[in-house]
Parts: structure tokens; C-alpha cells; sequence
């Protein structure tokens, strides 16, 4: 059995343990500002499979080359036209070539490098998680 001064007690901690309606209003409007600082989709970047789809599968669809066939994205083309390595593909993104046109003003380096070191991991497993 509570004495009244414990109950008294017991009700204090209910009041000042956040059932308090201006605790509970706080912590609503906590919570709001909480939801309005997720970040949009936009400000989160893009990785190298995302951008590869949105940017490249068009023409590389499964690292392959719809307009040159030859020169696709497995690693015997990029080895024999000499765009293994991350630098060789990065600069091709940046610049183009040929029928390709130039990435510079569309991706920012960052991304043309996260594209770039994704277009080489997946050469070597030869494109089988597209
Ligand atoms: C409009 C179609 C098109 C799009 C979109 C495109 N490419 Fe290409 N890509 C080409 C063509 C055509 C070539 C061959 C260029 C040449 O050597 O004449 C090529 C060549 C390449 C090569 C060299 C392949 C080799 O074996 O020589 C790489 C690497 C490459 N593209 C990566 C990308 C990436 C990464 C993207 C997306 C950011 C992209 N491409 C978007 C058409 C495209």
C-alpha cells in the first residue's frame, strides 16, 4: 500500500519523466525538426551502379557498346584499347571519344571517378551481378 506522501511522489516522477503535455509538445516538435533535416534524396550521392544506370546503361547496358560493339566494357576490350586502369577511364568519361560524348559537364569528378572504379570492378567479374 502507497502512504499519500509516496503516491504524491509516484505522481512527481510520472510529471517530470516526459508525460508532461510541454515535455511531450518538445518532444514533437523534436521529432519535426528531426524529419526536416533528413537529408533529400538529391543531397545522398549516387553510387557507381546508380550512375552507371542512369548515365551509361543506355549504351553499356550489361557492359556492353550498342553503337561500337567492339568497344565495350569487358576487360579484354578495355585491356586492349587501353582503358584498364581508373585514370585511362576517368580521362574517356571527362573528354569523350568518338561517338561518346564528354562527361565533364554532367558528372562531377567525384562521381566520374565512383562510375569509373565501377565500370572496372565490374569488367573484372565480367559484368554478372548486371
Ligand atoms: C551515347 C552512347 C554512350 C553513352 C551514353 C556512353 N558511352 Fe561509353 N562509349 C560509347 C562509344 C560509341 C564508345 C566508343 C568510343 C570510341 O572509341 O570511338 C564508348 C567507349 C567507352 C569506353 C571505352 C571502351 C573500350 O573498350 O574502348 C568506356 C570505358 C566507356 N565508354 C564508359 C562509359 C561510361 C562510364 C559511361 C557513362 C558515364 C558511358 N560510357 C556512356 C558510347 C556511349
Amino acid at each position: 500500500m502507497l502512504t499519500p506522501n509516496q503516491t504524491s511522489k509516484f505522481q512527481m516522477f510520472i510529471t517530470r519523466s516526459g508525460f508532461h503535455p510541454i515535455i511531450t509538445y518538445i518532444c514533437g516538435w523534436l521529432v519535426v525538426i528531426m524529419l526536416l533535416h533528413i537529408p533529400s534524396a538529391q543531397a545522398i550521392p549516387l553510387n557507381g551502379s546508380q550512375l552507371f544506370e542512369a548515365q551509361c546503361a543506355g549504351c553499356h547496358a550489361g557492359g556492353g557498346n550498342i553503337v561500337r560493339r567492339g568497344k565495350n566494357l569487358k576487360l579484354k576490350a578495355l585491356q586492349k584499347n587501353k582503358v584498364d586502369t581508373q585514370e585511362a577511364i576517368v580521362n574517356l568519361i571527362t573528354v569523350g571519344k568518338g561517338n561518346m560524348s564528354a562527361y565533364a559537364d554532367r558528372l562531377t569528378p567525384e562521381e566520374i571517378q565512383t562510375v569509373s572504379a565501377y565500370v572496372l570492378a565490374q569488367a573484372a567479374q565480367n559484368w554478372k551481378s548486371e
